[in-house]
């Protein structure tokens, strides 16, 4: 049994590592606007490596998550270009929109679990996002070996003692965890996570964030997580790319960036 979360393989299947393979997303002229309300995006570029980690920074409002759900078209692009895991995302219908998503794993600020049922139910229900052929196989699946792997991934986020638990049992970092474990399911060849620390205490968004990154490392999966914390920004990301203006404003190897600097790019905005 395959039990690894994230594939380890490009589309073309070559074994690909950190920052080196092709671009996994390719933006160029992004715009968008909603209504006639203010312009959040105007003419953005940005290319992500696959297998790099990536924080996207910027003050409130400055269209970090409208960024990253456009991408997959959560939110309807205005204008430009982008090309994301070797599909021309804005030209899809909707089927093929829908497997394009289903090999991007989400995470939320708040999860979205169902909270009295375990957290290993909610994890074997991470099975149905995963991309299928043209049979519906993911029914084919035998039940015991779902909740094999559902229970591996309970591991690999350190929860697999609370498997039986309710989620409604849990704490928010937990839960958290649990939603990792549910996407780490659907095997995601990119990861985004929009602010998946920032309802938690410190340490239980910098448990949450770690787990994000080591998955990640170990996979040579791509990772574009936003967090409005500079130091996970910083220390679990290689690039931060900063939002201001509609576009690209900071865009550096977090080795390079000290939170002094990037706490000084939020009050420039
Ligand atoms: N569905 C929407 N309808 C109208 N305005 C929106 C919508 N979503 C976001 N906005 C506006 O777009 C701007 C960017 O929002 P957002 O992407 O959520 O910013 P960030 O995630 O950086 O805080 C904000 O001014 C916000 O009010
Ligand atoms: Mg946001």
């Amino acid at each position: 049994m395959n039990v690894d979360a994230f594939q380890k393989t490009a589309p073309g299947g070559a074994v690909t590592r950190a920052g080196t393979g092709a671009a996994v997303i390719s933006v160029r002229g992004l715009s968008k606007q909603f209504g006639t309300g203010p312009i959040v995006m105007s003419g953005l570029d940005l290319d992500v490596q696959q297998g790099s980690k990536v924080a996207i920074i910027g003050a409130n409002g400055t269209g970090k998550s409208t960024l990253i759900r456009m991408l997959v078209r959560l939110v309807e692009p205005g204008g430009g270009d982008i090309r994301l895991l070797d599909e021309d995302v804005r030209s899809l219908g909707s089927a093929s929109l829908k497997r394009l998503r289903s090999r991007v794993g989400f995470v939320f600020q708040r999860h979205n679990l169902v909270t009295r049922l375990s957290a290993l139910t909610n994890v074997v229900h991470g099975v149905q996002s995963r991309r299928s052929g043209p049979r519906t196989w993911t029914q084919l699946l035998a039940p015991q070996e779902v909740r094999a792997e559902a229970l591996h991934c309970l591991e690999r986020v350190g929860l697999a003692d609370k498997a039986m638990a309710r989620v409604d049992t849990l704490s928010g970092g937990q839960s958290q965890r649990v939603a990792v474990a549910r996407m780490l399911m659907q095997r995601p060849e990119l990861v985004i996570a929009d602010e998946p620390d920032a309802s938690l205490d410190p340490k239980s968004g910098e448990e949450v964030m770690a787990t994000l990154a080591a998955l990640a490392s170990e996979q040579n999966a791509t990772l574009i997580f936003v967090s409005h914390r500079m130091e996970h920004a910083i220390r679990f990301s290689e690039r931060i790319i900063g939002l201001g203006g509609g576009r690209v404003a900071l865009d550096k190897p977090s080795h390079m960036a000290s939170e002094a600097e990037l706490t000084r790019f939020f009050h420039h905005d």
